[in-house]
């Protein structure tokens, strides 16, 4: 279990707590317009909106992690190579579907933080996707297990990742009722699925 400033020391209980104080933060940060003074497709805007996230959940909030950490039978970027990855990703262009997508991707593969990594780079990814294109992916529109099978792939090869999301893309990027249950639908992604971000409050 990782270490956490709510001193809750139950694994499903801080599960059901980060989901609740996050999701409130999420919304919080469409609706404040917060997300649209971010610069898209910069570590640091990723950085800002994992801080805004879990701030009072986790201490590395926002902050690089300093552990290697691996998932299936991928080992995401080694700490040693964390920073100089990140600045190459700053500096990858941003100016079309594929080229926002295949950005996502490096992101993923940096994984740069403890946890919330998922969740956090999908917000990431539609600001990028929104300030560019004037679109965003509708995440309702996106299933689980074609995404997951997707992303695992994406290290070797991205087409079934462009695929996958961008029959989901909607112009409508300002829609809240998309956001909230494109968040909800995050949040599935990674097993969390205890609150409804608009019954939060
Ligand atoms: N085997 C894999 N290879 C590459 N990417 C993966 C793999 N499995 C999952 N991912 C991607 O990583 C994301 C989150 O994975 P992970 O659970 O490691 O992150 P996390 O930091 O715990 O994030 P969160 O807390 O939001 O779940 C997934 O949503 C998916 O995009
Ligand atoms: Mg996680």
């Amino acid at each position: 279990m990782i270490k956490n400033k709510l001193g809750i020391t139950d694994s499903v209980l801080l599960a059901k707590e980060e989901e609740k104080i996050s999701k409130k933060k999420a919304l919080e940060m469409f609706d404040s317009g917060f997300l649209d003074n971010l610069e898209p497709g910069k570590f640091v805007s990723l950085a800002t909106i994992h801080k805004y996230l879990f701030e009072e959940i986790y201490d590395f909030a926002g902050q690089m992690r300093d552990v290697n950490i691996a998932k299936g039978n991928f080992r995401f970027a080694p700490v040693m190579y964390l920073k100089p990855s990140l600045d190459n990703i700053d500096a990858m262009p941003q100016s079309s579907f594929e080229e926002i997508i295949e950005k996502y991707v490096e992101m993923n593969i940096a994984h740069p933080f403890r946890e919330g990594n998922g969740r956090s780079t999908r917000i990431w990814l539609d600001l990028m996707l929104k300030k560019e294109l004037r679109v965003v992916i509708d995440w309702s529109k996106v299933d689980k297990e074609d995404y997951l099978m997707a992303m695992e792939r994406s290290p070797i090869k991205d087409i079934e990742i462009k695929y996958v999301l961008k029959k989901a893309l909607t112009s409508d990027v300002d829609n809240r009722e998309i956001y909230m249950k494109g968040i909800d639908h995050s949040y599935y992604y990674e097993g969390y699925n205890t609150f409804e971000i608009a019954k939060l409050k």
